[in-house]
Protein backbone atom coordinates (compact mmCIF):
# COMPACT_ATOMS: atom_id res chain seq x y z
CA UNK A 1 0.00 0.00 0.00
CA UNK A 2 1.33 3.76 -1.05
CA UNK A 3 1.82 4.19 3.23
CA UNK A 4 2.25 7.98 3.57
CA UNK A 5 4.04 9.04 7.09
CA UNK A 6 2.13 10.93 9.56
CA UNK A 7 3.92 14.03 8.69
CA UNK A 8 2.72 13.81 4.78
CA UNK A 9 -0.56 13.23 6.06
CA UNK A 10 -0.37 16.26 8.79
CA UNK A 11 0.68 18.14 5.55
CA UNK A 12 -2.36 17.47 3.48
CA UNK A 13 -4.67 18.00 6.37
CA UNK A 14 -3.51 21.28 6.95
CA UNK A 15 -6.17 22.37 4.47
CA UNK A 16 -8.73 22.31 7.16
CA UNK A 17 -10.67 19.57 5.40
CA UNK A 18 -11.72 17.09 8.47
CA UNK A 19 -15.57 16.95 8.45
CA UNK A 20 -17.22 13.86 7.12
CA UNK A 21 -19.90 12.96 5.61
CA UNK A 22 -21.13 9.53 4.88
CA UNK A 23 -21.01 7.85 1.63
CA UNK A 24 -23.31 4.11 1.08
CA UNK A 25 -21.76 2.10 -1.84
CA UNK A 26 -24.37 -0.34 -3.29
CA UNK A 27 -25.15 -2.61 -6.49
CA UNK A 28 -25.14 -5.97 -7.62
CA UNK A 29 -23.04 -8.82 -6.91
CA UNK A 30 -19.51 -8.45 -8.48
CA UNK A 31 -19.96 -4.88 -9.73
CA UNK A 32 -17.23 -3.39 -8.30
CA UNK A 33 -17.91 -2.05 -4.88
CA UNK A 34 -15.49 -3.28 -2.44
CA UNK A 35 -13.13 -2.55 -5.44
CA UNK A 36 -14.51 1.28 -5.72
CA UNK A 37 -14.74 1.66 -1.75
CA UNK A 38 -10.98 0.61 -1.38
CA UNK A 39 -9.53 3.34 -4.28
CA UNK A 40 -11.47 6.21 -3.11
CA UNK A 41 -10.48 5.88 0.73
CA UNK A 42 -7.31 6.30 -0.53
CA UNK A 43 -8.72 8.71 -2.90
CA UNK A 44 -9.92 10.46 -0.16
CA UNK A 45 -6.78 10.70 2.59
CA UNK A 46 -4.70 11.70 0.19
CA UNK A 47 -7.84 14.60 0.03
CA UNK A 48 -6.85 14.97 3.68
CA UNK A 49 -9.82 13.17 4.89
CA UNK A 50 -9.81 11.07 7.97
CA UNK A 51 -11.65 7.92 6.53
CA UNK A 52 -13.58 5.23 7.93
CA UNK A 53 -14.17 2.36 6.14
CA UNK A 54 -17.20 0.31 7.48
CA UNK A 55 -17.91 -3.29 5.53
CA UNK A 56 -21.10 -4.51 5.94
CA UNK A 57 -19.98 -6.77 3.93
CA UNK A 58 -19.89 -10.57 5.90
CA UNK A 59 -17.80 -11.97 3.29
CA UNK A 60 -15.16 -9.36 4.58
CA UNK A 61 -13.52 -8.24 1.72
CA UNK A 62 -12.72 -4.34 2.41
CA UNK A 63 -10.12 -5.21 4.57
CA UNK A 64 -7.74 -6.84 2.26
CA UNK A 65 -8.65 -4.31 -0.39
CA UNK A 66 -7.46 -2.11 1.97
CA UNK A 67 -4.23 -3.89 2.27
CA UNK A 68 -5.28 -5.05 5.42
CA UNK A 69 -2.43 -8.36 5.48
CA UNK A 70 -4.39 -11.78 4.44
CA UNK A 71 -2.20 -13.95 7.13
CA UNK A 72 -4.17 -11.73 9.76
CA UNK A 73 -7.48 -12.62 8.64
CA UNK A 74 -8.20 -14.67 11.59
CA UNK A 75 -7.43 -11.99 14.11
CA UNK A 76 -10.97 -9.92 12.41
CA UNK A 77 -13.58 -11.03 14.14
CA UNK A 78 -16.73 -9.03 13.10
CA UNK A 79 -19.09 -7.26 15.38
CA UNK A 80 -21.64 -9.82 15.01
CA UNK A 81 -19.76 -12.17 16.48
CA UNK A 82 -18.49 -10.64 18.96
CA UNK A 83 -20.52 -11.96 21.71
CA UNK A 84 -19.09 -10.54 24.83
CA UNK A 85 -18.91 -6.83 23.05
CA UNK A 86 -22.91 -7.48 22.09
CA UNK A 87 -23.83 -9.14 25.64
CA UNK A 88 -21.99 -6.07 27.29
CA UNK A 89 -24.03 -3.56 25.31
CA UNK A 90 -27.47 -5.06 24.49
CA UNK A 91 -27.39 -7.05 27.98
CA UNK A 92 -28.29 -9.82 25.96
CA UNK A 93 -25.77 -13.02 24.79
CA UNK A 94 -27.03 -14.14 21.19
CA UNK A 95 -28.25 -17.83 21.43
CA UNK A 96 -29.69 -17.76 24.91
CA UNK A 97 -32.57 -16.32 26.24
CA UNK A 98 -32.44 -12.73 25.62
CA UNK A 99 -36.30 -11.67 25.38
CA UNK A 100 -36.96 -9.58 28.24
CA UNK A 101 -33.63 -7.93 29.09
CA UNK A 102 -32.80 -6.76 24.75
CA UNK A 103 -31.83 -3.19 25.38
CA UNK A 104 -32.72 -1.82 21.97
CA UNK A 105 -30.53 1.28 21.82
CA UNK A 106 -27.09 0.39 23.16
CA UNK A 107 -24.70 3.10 23.45
CA UNK A 108 -22.13 1.78 21.87
CA UNK A 109 -19.57 5.37 21.30
CA UNK A 110 -16.84 3.44 21.82
CA UNK A 111 -16.93 1.08 19.03
CA UNK A 112 -14.52 2.24 16.98
CA UNK A 113 -11.89 3.13 19.64
CA UNK A 114 -12.22 -0.55 20.31
CA UNK A 115 -13.19 -2.44 17.40
CA UNK A 116 -11.76 -0.11 14.80
CA UNK A 117 -8.73 -1.23 13.08
CA UNK A 118 -6.41 1.68 11.97
CA UNK A 119 -4.12 0.84 8.77
CA UNK A 120 -2.50 4.28 9.00
CA UNK A 121 -3.19 7.65 10.98
CA UNK A 122 -5.62 8.68 8.56
CA UNK A 123 -7.80 5.55 7.67
CA UNK A 124 -9.26 2.73 9.74
CA UNK A 125 -12.01 -0.07 9.13
CA UNK A 126 -14.88 -1.83 10.99
CA UNK A 127 -15.97 -4.80 10.03
CA UNK A 128 -20.18 -5.46 10.95
CA UNK A 129 -20.07 -9.02 9.99
CA UNK A 130 -23.90 -10.82 8.90
CA UNK A 131 -26.85 -9.41 10.24
CA UNK A 132 -29.43 -12.18 10.54
CA UNK A 133 -33.12 -10.09 8.61
CA UNK A 134 -36.20 -12.28 8.16
CA UNK A 135 -39.19 -10.75 6.89
CA UNK A 136 -40.87 -10.01 10.22
CA UNK A 137 -37.81 -8.14 11.45
CA UNK A 138 -35.50 -9.75 13.87
CA UNK A 139 -35.59 -8.28 17.63
CA UNK A 140 -32.13 -10.58 18.59
CA UNK A 141 -29.14 -8.33 19.82
CA UNK A 142 -27.14 -8.56 17.23
CA UNK A 143 -29.28 -6.52 14.90
CA UNK A 144 -29.67 -4.36 17.72
CA UNK A 145 -26.22 -3.73 18.71
CA UNK A 146 -25.52 -3.39 14.74
CA UNK A 147 -28.35 -0.99 14.00
CA UNK A 148 -27.14 0.79 17.12
CA UNK A 149 -23.18 0.95 15.76
CA UNK A 150 -24.27 2.09 12.13
CA UNK A 151 -26.61 4.84 13.42
CA UNK A 152 -23.48 5.97 15.94
CA UNK A 153 -21.31 6.24 12.64
CA UNK A 154 -23.13 7.99 10.43
CA UNK A 155 -23.75 10.65 13.36
CA UNK A 156 -20.05 10.88 13.62
CA UNK A 157 -18.72 14.31 12.70
CA UNK A 158 -15.13 13.96 12.29
CA UNK A 159 -14.50 11.45 9.29
CA UNK A 160 -15.44 10.63 6.19
CA UNK A 161 -17.68 7.02 6.57
CA UNK A 162 -17.44 4.86 3.27
CA UNK A 163 -20.13 2.04 3.95
CA UNK A 164 -19.24 -0.99 1.42
CA UNK A 165 -22.48 -3.37 1.55
CA UNK A 166 -23.37 -6.48 0.44
CA UNK A 167 -25.28 -7.16 -2.93
CA UNK A 168 -28.46 -6.42 -3.54
CA UNK A 169 -30.62 -3.70 -1.92
CA UNK A 170 -31.66 -5.72 1.67
CA UNK A 171 -29.53 -2.88 3.35
CA UNK A 172 -31.99 -0.12 2.05
CA UNK A 173 -35.00 -2.43 4.07
CA UNK A 174 -33.10 -1.84 7.58
CA UNK A 175 -32.17 1.30 8.89
CA UNK A 176 -28.65 0.88 7.80
CA UNK A 177 -28.23 3.33 5.31
CA UNK A 178 -30.14 5.82 7.04
CA UNK A 179 -27.77 9.11 7.80
CA UNK A 180 -26.30 8.73 4.92
CA UNK A 181 -25.39 11.49 3.00
CA UNK A 182 -24.18 9.94 -0.49
CA UNK A 183 -24.63 6.94 -2.74
CA UNK A 184 -22.69 5.31 -5.16
CA UNK A 185 -24.62 3.07 -6.93
CA UNK A 186 -22.16 0.52 -8.93
CA UNK A 187 -23.08 -1.18 -11.70
CA UNK A 188 -21.49 -2.59 -15.18
CA UNK A 189 -23.08 -2.54 -18.54
CA UNK A 190 -25.37 -5.18 -18.17
CA UNK A 191 -28.97 -5.15 -18.06
CA UNK A 192 -29.15 -7.25 -14.62
CA UNK A 193 -26.83 -5.32 -13.29
CA UNK A 194 -28.85 -1.83 -14.30
CA UNK A 195 -31.94 -3.41 -13.21
CA UNK A 196 -30.47 -3.88 -9.34
CA UNK A 197 -28.92 -0.03 -9.70
CA UNK A 198 -32.67 1.35 -10.71
CA UNK A 199 -34.25 -0.54 -7.78
CA UNK A 200 -31.27 0.92 -5.32
CA UNK A 201 -31.85 4.47 -6.88
CA UNK A 202 -35.22 4.13 -6.07
CA UNK A 203 -34.98 3.07 -2.48
CA UNK A 204 -32.00 5.37 -1.54
CA UNK A 205 -34.57 8.09 -3.13
CA UNK A 206 -37.14 7.15 -0.40
CA UNK A 207 -34.99 6.40 2.87
CA UNK A 208 -34.05 10.36 2.12
CA UNK A 209 -30.38 9.79 0.62
CA UNK A 210 -29.44 13.40 -0.91
CA UNK A 211 -26.75 12.58 -3.41
CA UNK A 212 -27.21 9.54 -5.19
CA UNK A 213 -25.04 8.50 -7.90
CA UNK A 214 -24.54 5.95 -10.87
CA UNK A 215 -20.97 4.42 -11.47
CA UNK A 216 -20.57 2.51 -14.44
CA UNK A 217 -17.99 -0.09 -13.69
CA UNK A 218 -15.44 -1.89 -16.26
CA UNK A 219 -16.05 -0.18 -19.25
CA UNK A 220 -13.94 -1.09 -22.16
CA UNK A 221 -14.00 0.61 -25.29
CA UNK A 222 -17.09 1.46 -27.75
CA UNK A 223 -19.41 -0.61 -27.86
CA UNK A 224 -19.64 -1.20 -23.90
CA UNK A 225 -19.89 2.37 -23.16
CA UNK A 226 -22.68 2.31 -25.93
CA UNK A 227 -24.54 -0.60 -24.14
CA UNK A 228 -24.27 1.44 -20.72
CA UNK A 229 -25.53 4.78 -22.39
CA UNK A 230 -28.47 2.41 -24.07
CA UNK A 231 -29.38 0.88 -20.29
CA UNK A 232 -29.04 3.95 -18.66
CA UNK A 233 -31.89 5.39 -21.63
CA UNK A 234 -34.04 2.13 -21.28
CA UNK A 235 -34.48 2.64 -17.28
CA UNK A 236 -34.38 6.79 -17.15
CA UNK A 237 -31.29 6.70 -15.20
CA UNK A 238 -30.53 9.56 -15.77
CA UNK A 239 -33.18 11.78 -14.31
CA UNK A 240 -32.79 9.86 -11.72
CA UNK A 241 -29.16 10.94 -10.65
CA UNK A 242 -26.76 13.55 -9.88
CA UNK A 243 -24.27 12.22 -11.53
CA UNK A 244 -22.82 9.37 -13.89
CA UNK A 245 -19.58 8.23 -13.37
CA UNK A 246 -17.90 5.21 -15.29
CA UNK A 247 -14.38 3.57 -14.67
CA UNK A 248 -12.95 1.76 -17.14
CA UNK A 249 -11.62 -2.20 -16.93
CA UNK A 250 -8.24 -2.07 -15.58
CA UNK A 251 -6.52 -5.40 -16.50
CA UNK A 252 -3.75 -4.89 -13.79
CA UNK A 253 -6.42 -5.22 -10.84
CA UNK A 254 -6.47 -9.15 -10.96
CA UNK A 255 -2.73 -9.76 -9.84
CA UNK A 256 -3.02 -7.03 -7.08
CA UNK A 257 -5.67 -8.58 -5.98
CA UNK A 258 -6.35 -9.12 -2.91
CA UNK A 259 -4.98 -5.73 -2.10
CA UNK A 260 -6.62 -3.20 -4.89
CA UNK A 261 -5.21 -0.29 -2.99
CA UNK A 262 -2.04 -1.15 -4.54
CA UNK A 263 -3.05 0.10 -7.52
CA UNK A 264 -2.09 3.54 -6.13
CA UNK A 265 1.51 2.47 -6.08
CA UNK A 266 2.33 0.24 -9.11
CA UNK A 267 0.49 2.04 -11.32
CA UNK A 268 -0.69 5.84 -10.07
CA UNK A 269 -1.37 7.27 -13.37
CA UNK A 270 -3.69 4.43 -14.20
CA UNK A 271 -6.75 5.42 -16.32
CA UNK A 272 -8.93 3.86 -12.92
CA UNK A 273 -6.63 5.22 -10.48
CA UNK A 274 -7.83 8.53 -12.05
CA UNK A 275 -10.86 8.11 -12.74
CA UNK A 276 -11.76 7.36 -8.61
CA UNK A 277 -10.15 10.88 -7.68
CA UNK A 278 -12.63 12.30 -10.29
CA UNK A 279 -15.27 10.68 -8.10
CA UNK A 280 -13.81 11.54 -4.99
CA UNK A 281 -13.34 15.78 -6.33
CA UNK A 282 -16.65 15.62 -7.16
CA UNK A 283 -17.90 14.36 -3.81
CA UNK A 284 -16.52 16.44 -1.86
CA UNK A 285 -18.73 19.56 -1.04
CA UNK A 286 -17.99 22.62 -2.79
CA UNK A 287 -18.89 25.00 0.43
N1 LIG B 1 -12.54 -1.52 -13.10
C1 LIG B 1 -12.20 -2.79 -12.95
N2 LIG B 1 -11.32 -3.37 -13.82
C2 LIG B 1 -10.99 -4.67 -13.69
N3 LIG B 1 -11.44 -5.48 -12.74
C3 LIG B 1 -12.31 -4.97 -11.85
C4 LIG B 1 -12.74 -3.61 -11.90
N4 LIG B 1 -13.60 -3.40 -10.88
C5 LIG B 1 -13.72 -4.56 -10.23
N5 LIG B 1 -12.95 -5.51 -10.81
C6 LIG B 1 -12.83 -6.91 -10.40
O1 LIG B 1 -14.13 -7.48 -10.38
C7 LIG B 1 -14.27 -8.39 -9.30
C8 LIG B 1 -15.43 -7.97 -8.43
O2 LIG B 1 -15.10 -6.72 -7.83
P1 LIG B 1 -15.54 -6.38 -6.34
O3 LIG B 1 -15.17 -7.47 -5.41
O4 LIG B 1 -15.05 -5.01 -6.07
O5 LIG B 1 -17.11 -6.37 -6.53
P2 LIG B 1 -18.24 -6.32 -5.42
O6 LIG B 1 -19.35 -5.56 -6.01
O7 LIG B 1 -17.67 -5.80 -4.15
O8 LIG B 1 -18.59 -7.85 -5.27
P3 LIG B 1 -19.49 -8.54 -4.11
O9 LIG B 1 -20.91 -8.25 -4.48
O10 LIG B 1 -19.13 -9.98 -4.23
O11 LIG B 1 -19.09 -7.91 -2.82
C9 LIG B 1 -12.94 -8.38 -8.57
O12 LIG B 1 -12.17 -9.48 -9.06
C10 LIG B 1 -12.31 -7.06 -8.98
O13 LIG B 1 -10.89 -7.08 -8.96
MG1 LIG C 1 -17.74 -6.58 -2.21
Amino acid sequence: MGKKTPEEIKFLRQDGITKGFKVIITGKGGAGKTTLTALLAWAFVNRGYKVLAVDEDPQMNLPFALGYPTERSKELVPLSQNLDYIEEKTGARPGTGWGAFLRLNPPVEDVVDRFGIKLNEALSFLVMGTVIQPATGCLCPENALLDAVIKHISLRQDELVLLDTQAGVEHFGRALAKGFSHCLVVTDASFNAMAVATHSIKLAKEIGIKRIYLVVNRLDGGPLIQRAKDLIQRFDIDKRVDSIFSLPQENGLFELEPAVIDLYKKDPNSALVQAVKDICEQLIPKS
